[in-house]
């Protein structure tokens, strides 16, 4: 199907800038937005000339199907500048496959690849002092698309928005987490969204997660949903434990975010010979681990989160403690993608991407 007319982009400037009224040191996780936004429409079974204009409100009709039936997907990215002001992305073309896989699972159409690519680039220069130096400092660069025809019957729209926000981050966990290994609740199941970057998949982990807050922990790590047996993602990041020197994180399945950041560790891991297993990891091995001393470590990994080390977890009403270790592979990992992201460190497998 031929979805496009042309890959011009239409550009309105803002007048202002907001950036000067930004506490750069001092910022929430996606509370901040620059100046400027991309916005496709889908209608008439083509995208529609894209624009660039002024972040500002958008007006929809509160039928549009996104409200009803939760047609909506996602992406998480980010933009990286380093000491000489050049900016970089890593691994853009893994989300820009991984929307469109999301995007085909939820019967919404695919995006074509020169709109994302130019889109994500006239923004970036647009808002080029938005993005600050430093190994602390990132644009968090959030793609979506939502359902916007205004029809409440059950089934998949006919028009559909795209668009990409920007927002400049800090680190999404400022400490260690403390996790809980689900029992009850189910984040996905074999068949299901749980692959994809839904909408749905977030908004139905709020309230389990907001049960485990109270018990003073900040995430769940989601098992299998058949047995509750087997350990798979937390969530808003993919996980890595370590026994011994031993890497172990869960296979990709239907189940499982296929987390660029999880591939990256994958790969660092296999460069740095660090022993790494991608197989099903079950609660029984990591607790008698965690009871004998062998576990190690028990990190996140994603783009939003980089590296995250977890420093508790709870199952059955069993709290382990993860002792701090002094040779630790999330420090490792989270230095050796930081220096690379933000081109302090040789790119062998080609993951930066610049942006000109
Ligand atoms: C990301 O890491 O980009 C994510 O999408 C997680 C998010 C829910 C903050």
């Amino acid at each position: 199907m031929n979805t496009t007319t042309s890959y011009e982009i239409d550009l309105v400037k803002a007048n202002t800038s907001k950036i000067n009224s930004v506490d750069f040191e001092n910022l929430t996780f996606g509370r901040v937005f620059t100046d400027h936004m991309f916005v496709c429409d889908f209608k008439d079974g083509r995208w529609q000339k894209p624009q660039i204009m002024p972040y500002q409100a958008m007006t929809f009709e509160p039928s549009a199907r996104v409200f009803h039936y939760g047609q909506a997907v996602f992406e998480g990215m980010k933009a990286y500048k380093d000491d000489n002001g050049k900016v970089f992305l890593f691994r853009p073309e893994q989300n820009f496959e991984r929307i469109n896989k999301s995007a085909a699972r939820m019967a919404i159409p695919e995006f074509p690849k020169e709109y994302f690519f130019k889109g994500l680039e006239t923004l970036l220069n647009l808002d080029t002092e938005w993005i600050k130096p430093g190994l602390d400092n990132s644009l968090y660069l959030r793609p979506f698309v939502i359902a916007t025809e205004p029809a409440i019957s059950a089934s998949p729209a006919e028009e559909y928005r795209f668009m990409i926000i920007c927002s400049p981050a800090k680190a999404y966990y400022n400490e260690p987490v403390r996790v809980l290994f689900a029992e009850k609740f189910s984040r996905s199941a074999d068949g299901g969204v749980g692959f994809a970057k839904a909408a749905g998949n977030y908004g139905a982990q709020f309230y389990p997660t907001s049960l485990a807050q109270k018990k003073g922990f900040q995430q769940i790590i989601w098992t299998d949903a058949s047995t509750h047996d087997y350990l798979e993602e937390a969530g808003t990041m993919n996980i890595f434990f370590r026994i011994g020197d031993t890497l172990i994180t869960a296979p990709n399945n239907d189940r499982i975010l296929d987390g660029v950041t999880r591939k990256s560790v994958i790969q660092l891991a296999k460069d740095l010979n660090i022993d790494c297993e991608v197989r099903r990891v079950s609660v029984k091995e990591i607790k008698d681990a965690a009871m004998d001393g062998s576990l190690k470590e028990i990190f996140g990994a994603g783009t939003a989160a980089v590296i995250s080390p977890v420093s508790a977890f709870e199952h059955a009403g069993d709290v382990f403690e993860i002792p701090v270790t002094n040779d630790s592979y999330a420090t490792l990992f989270k230095s050796t993608l930081l220096n690379i992201q933000h081109n302090l460190a040789d790119d062998k497998h080609g993951w930066r991407y610049e942006v000109k």
